[in-house]
């Protein structure tokens, strides 16, 4: 019987609303349509599954801190999600098998129903966690009636999690993690086709052990696989080591056109690629899944700490909160993950017109327009007063682009400038006023504000955001 959870905080509405100069809190879609998506988008969910479904909603679950229940919530924006009415689909029985720890669900439409994968422990064996399938009755996953369908039949009767389904050239594959008997290590991945929604096509094929330094601290985990298949090439990304903030993410690779069930046709990364970061202040980023924004553009989904330090089992402290902030690729096709780009309007990378492949970036106290780390080019559009924006580098929280005598350097918040951010005005992108009426441009690889007289000016003003 499906509940509704009383209306989420709306913490983060409110700053921003507050922020932007918005009246009132946001509840239907075209008011959440003008909120920004900001992080945490959804406070305390871990695990997070979050996926565009061909009805243009939004949905997203994941482990609540109580392990006791599993949520949906939908949304026709992304950050619609933050105010999103939570429905509570499923509650653990009070005893026996199902009776434990709930974790890590993922929605997904099967033969024509709606289909929810989670791990699930026992009453009184609460880690005997083994990976259980419900099915809906209605189209609608939020009021649907659910029920057992029953428990997905692995190789081995072992301690099971995680999983995941995905489609490529024509099957229906099953990802997931498992400790297999014989290997002295909490999980490992592993990957068959998916015969049923309950069994697998064939034997698994095990896709990788953890036996690297990162991902092997406190615990030997490779968990939560997620898949993304882009410039002719499957990625896994996955979680390696303990829950805290040593939890990170690692990567494995195959061509989109081999064998997926042979080992050889594997890669690993040899070191994470996505990890704590003190800059931006977020621990622990892990657990992720793929989506797409509204404009098609791609988005890491994953959760993650505010703070590096835990009292106490690090899996029952319930702070992980679900984060986004958009994918972008190497000049290789593989996606570069940049840091967690930490709590605040999730960020841009404004490219000046003409200049492809070059950045407005930050690095320190350096301010200019070329390549190098993906962090360095991310800054986000801080609502300032009136409309305006503070330009604010992920790298330095707490600071903005400030104009001093034509130049820009950066400042605290309190000196930094509040730009009008108009239509780009070599007619595409955006440009930033500054107070005093010139623009932020570059000259020679300087980021300064000038005037705006002529075609090359306007050019040099107009940045393309990615
Ligand atoms: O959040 C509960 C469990 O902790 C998840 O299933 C797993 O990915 C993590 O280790």
């Amino acid at each position: 019987m499906t509940t509704f959870d009383p209306q989420p905080s709306r913490r983060i509405l409110l700053a921003g609303a507050g922020a932007l100069g918005f009246s009132g809190l946001a509840g239907g879609a075209q008011a959440a349509q003008a909120a920004p998506l900001v992080n945490p988008v959804v406070r305390q969910r871990a695990d997070a599954q979050v996926f565009k479904h061909a009805d243009g909603y939004y949905y997203l679950t994941g482990s609540v801190p109580e392990y006791d229940r599993l949520v949906v919530r939908r949304s026709r924006t992304l950050a619609g999600l933050s105010t999103a009415q939570e429905a509570v689909i499923w509650r653990r029985p009070t005893e026996g098998k199902l009776g434990g720890y709930i974790w890590a669900p993922e929605l997904h439409w099967l033969d024509g129903a709606w289909h929810m994968y989670f791990a699930a422990g026992d009453k009184g064996q609460p880690f005997r966690i083994r990976t259980y399938v419900l099915r809906c009755e209605g189209r609608n996953a939020l009021t649907g009636t659910w029920s057992l369908l029953g428990e997905v039949q692995t190789p081995w009767d072992s301690f099971n999690l995680d999983s995941t389904i995905f489609h490529h050239k024509g099957v229906r594959w099953f990802c997931w993690a498992q400790k297999e008997p014989g290997i002295e290590t909490n999980s490992n991945l592993y990957l068959a086709p998916l015969a049923t929604p309950l069994t697998l096509g064939r034997p698994p094929v095990r896709l990788t052990v953890p036996t690297l330094d990162w991902e092997v601290r406190g615990f030997k985990v490779a968990e939560a696989p997620a898949v993304l298949i882009r410039n002719g090439r499957v990625f896994i990304a996955y979680s390696a080591s303990a829950t805290d903030d040593r939890y990170c993410l690692g990567l494995l690779t195959a061509d989109a056109d081999a064998d997926l069930m042979a080992q050889g046709s594997w890669t690993k990364s040899p070191a994470p690629v996505f990890v704590s970061s003190s800059e931006t202040g977020v621990w622990g980023p892990g657990h992720n899944s793929f989506t797409v924004d509204e404009q098609g553009r791609d988005v890491l989904v994953f959760h993650g700490r505010d703070y590096k330090v835990i009292k106490g089992n690090p899996l029952f402290d319930p702070n992980r909160h679900t984060r986004v902030q958009r994918l972008y690729y190497k000049p290789d096709g593989t996606p570069d993950f940049g840091v967690p780009a930490g709590a605040g309007e999730i960020p841009d990378r404004f490219s000046p017109l003409g200049r492809p492949g070059a950045f407005l970036r930050v690095d320190g106290e350096a301010v200019g327009v070329g390549g190098g780390a993906l962090a360095t080019t991310q800054l986000r559009q801080k609502a300032g007063a009136g409309g305006a924006v503070i330009l604010e580098p992920i790298l330095r929280p707490g600071h903005g682009l400030k104009v001093e005598g034509g130049v820009v350097a950066i400042g605290p918040g309190d000196k930094a400038t509040a730009f009008k951010r108009v239509k780009g005005l070599a007619g595409k992108g955006v440009s930033f006023q500054a107070p005093g009426g010139g623009y932020l441009t570059h000259r020679d690889g300087a980021v300064v504000v000038g005037p705006a007289r002529d075609v090359g000016a306007r050019k040099a003003a107009t940045f393309l955001v990615s």
